[in-house]
């Protein structure tokens, strides 16, 4: 897949491996050519814990997606999320010489490397530097300084990082396949990027990516990113949880959380139950609805406090205009958005890839945002860089002892 035009957005999460099939068209629409899938085995919390099988799960879905687009997969863009992913804001400053005041691009780069110099821990590796604005002779707000005319360029980035190794590992899993990995990208930045419009990302938003094993978020004021990471928590714990509880098997769980499961406590009829059939091995059980309620939501309430707390280390979150969008499986719980709101006091909706052409209605599912989301990424990075410097840039940034 040598041409610009065909992007592939792989997800491999901790429930299902994605992959999605786009086409990038001149009128600057994308058209969905075809999505794969398989069920994910070998990942936890996000991150790959069984090399081999997971592997196999990733060959599964990309011949799944080649079977569907009719095209042989080459390459792809990869998601990378899991609790290791850690964020901060930083500003970096060049001087123009003395004999210059037009700011070229040299500059703009050198504002970059001077905001990227901030130690972050040995392991780790920068897996983004998004611009936010600059500041030219300290006037705020500027979005593109090449051309203008000044002294001093200031540039504010937002720095996403996350352990080089366990990033290395994802890229060798697509790598051994044989494919090329593109970029990796971010997974809450790559849903960011099909649930949220430009305006909605100017009015300011935070997305919240409940999955099976991680919860990623992206919070965006005035159209800038200005706080990013995840929580090692997901849809497994409460499915776990519901287990333990209500001492059923593991299967039983997961199915009775998606079929009857829901967030909001007091909904239910006193004594109200859920009979589930006895099965080869099972005996068959009635559980009391509130119960199973209460369970979901004590997990549900769990993470998103938490994620309040790493929200509120910094004031972002009171400037958040459009409010919280949840996606991910787990955003299909009833009752998730009230739950959202009655703890982050702020409007939230469920949300999942705008329309998108090709784009059939079995996948504007909120599971398939991020893998979706990396082909607009990838859209978004090809108008930038069309002669596809991309795959050294990825090279020089995860090679061991490389930073
Ligand atoms: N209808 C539903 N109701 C409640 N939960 C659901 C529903 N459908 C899926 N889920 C849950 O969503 C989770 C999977 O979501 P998703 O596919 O977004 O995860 P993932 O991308 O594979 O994992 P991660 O991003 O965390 O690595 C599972 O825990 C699953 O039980
Ligand atoms: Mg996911």
């Amino acid at each position: 897949m040598a041409s610009n035009d065909l992007m592939v957005g792989l997800e491999i999460g901790t429930s299902k491996i994605c992959v999605v099939v786009g086409e990038s068209r001149t009128d600057g629409t994308t058209k969905i050519l075809g999505v794969g899938q398989a069920p994910s085995r070998g990942v936890r919390k996000g991150e790959i814990v069984d090399f081999e099988t997971a592997m196999q799960c990733v060959a599964e879905a990309v011949a799944d997606a080649e079977q569907k687009s009719d095209l042989m997969i080459k390459s792809v863009y990869v998601g990378v999320g899991g609790a290791h992913i850690q964020s901060f804001n930083n500003r970096g400053s060049v001087l123009l010489p003395d004999d210059r005041d037009e700011i070229d691009e040299q500059d703009v780069e050198d504002a970059k490397i001077s905001a990227r110099e901030v130690s972050i821990p040995a392991q780790n590796a920068f897996l983004h530097c998004i611009i936010q604005h600059y500041h030219v002779d300290g006037q705020d707000g500027v979005l593109n300084p090449l051309g203008m005319l000044g002294q001093k360029l200031e540039a504010d980035y937002h720095i996403i990082h996350g352990v080089r190794t366990r990033i290395q590992n994802t890229i060798r899993c697509v790598k051994e396949l044989p494919l090329e990995v593109e970029d990796v990208v971010f997974t809450a930045l790559a849903s960011a990027q099909v649930v949220l419009s430009q305006q909605q990302k100017n009015l300011g938003a935070l997305v919240i990516d409940m999955g099976g094993g991680t919860t990623d978020y992206i919070l965006y004021v005035d159209g800038a990113v200005k706080q990013s990471g995840a929580i090692g928590i997901g849809g497994d714990h409460i499915t776990n949880d519901i287990s333990m509880g209500l001492r059923i098997p593991m299967a039983r769980a997961e199915k009775l959380k998606t079929d009857e499961g829901s967030v909001t406590l007091g909904n239910c009829l006193p004594g109200e139950t859920v009979v589930l059939k006895d099965d080869s091995g099972f005996a068959g059980k009635e559980i009391e609805r509130e119960t199973l309620n209460t369970i979901i939501h004590l997990r549900v309430r769990e993470t998103f406090e938490l994620l309040k707390k790493q929200l509120d280390e910094e004031n972002f979150i009171n400037y958040i205009g459009e409010g919280i969008f949840i996606t991910g499986g787990c955003s299909l719980l009833p009752g998730i958005d009230h739950l959202a709101e009655d703890i982050f006091e702020i409007p939230a909706r469920v949300a999942h890839a705008q329309t998108m052409s090709g784009l059939t209605s079995a996948f504007q599912n909120p599971q398939f945002a991020t893998a979706i989301g990396l082909i607009k990424y990838a859209q978004a990075v090809q108008v930038e860089r069309p002669q596809r410097r991309g795959l050294s840039r990825l090279i020089s940034k995860f090679l061991p002892g490389i930073r």
